[in-house]
């Protein structure tokens, strides 16, 4: 088995581009949303079951699933977002493991969204928080998604605080300054983890 390093954040706060940087060290990345992405594709079981669930119409021209819309409604309703994930995070969590499983390298970086809000992740060995302030959680969110501010504050609100989740980190990568200085954080890390040996 390889080290497994769990990497969250809140919305916007830096995941998918720190996860890159690791990448490019040769670092294995197993990404919860493109997991969830794969399961809720029309041929598998977790499409019908949301396509069935909400009264809304959730399916695109092309026959995929509208995740602007499913998101849209799920941060309007804790009750349907409480739906969605039970019914997709023991799905999540068991492609993890089996992905986990696979790898040779020493270590592997497993970014998982809501790691605090959902328990438990009990195969992770140690927790990188990538940490921005809110401002620019909203512009960086907004920026890539076109949507409304409004809408990045509620799924902000509906996530655990930056307070909480810095106290709960191993190790932190601070991106409230410019992409590159991400670099230098991330090879220090990576050196670190290299050499954590094998649980
Ligand atoms: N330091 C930075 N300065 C400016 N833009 C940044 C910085 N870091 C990331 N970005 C940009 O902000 C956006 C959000 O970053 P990224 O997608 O890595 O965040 P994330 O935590 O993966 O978001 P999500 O929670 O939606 O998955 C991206 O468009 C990214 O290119
Ligand atoms: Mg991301």
């Amino acid at each position: 088995m390889s080290r497994v390093i769990g990497l969250t954040g809140g919305i916007g706060s830096g995941k998918s581009t720190v996860a890159k940087l690791f990448a490019q060290h040769g670092v294995p990345i197993i990404d919860a949303d493109l997991i969830a992405r794969d399961l809720t594709d029309p041929k598998q079981p977790a499409f019908l079951s949301i396509v069935s669930h909400f009264k809304e119409n959730l399916i695109l021209k092309d026959g995929t699933l509208n995740r602007t819309k499913l998101r849209a409604i799920i941060f309007e309703n804790a009750t349907e977002r409480a739906w969605l994930e039970q019914m997709l995070h023991p799905l999540i969590r068991e492609k993890i493991i089996e992905k986990i499983k696979k790898i040779t390298e020493p270590y592997c970086i497993v970014v998982i969204p809501l790691l605090f809000e959902v328990k438990p992740y009990d195969f992770i060995d140690r927790i990188l928080v990538v940490d921005a302030n809110k401002a620019q959680q909203i512009e960086r969110v907004v920026t890539r998604d076109k949507i409304d501010p409004s809408l990045v504050e509620k799924i902000l609100k509906s996530q655990m605080n930056r307070q909480q989740r810095l106290a709960g980190a191993d190790d932190v990568i601070m991106n409230t300054g410019d992409i590159a200085n991400l670099i230098p954080q991330v090879e220090r890390l990576h050196q670190v983890y290299k050499t954590l040996g094998r649980p």
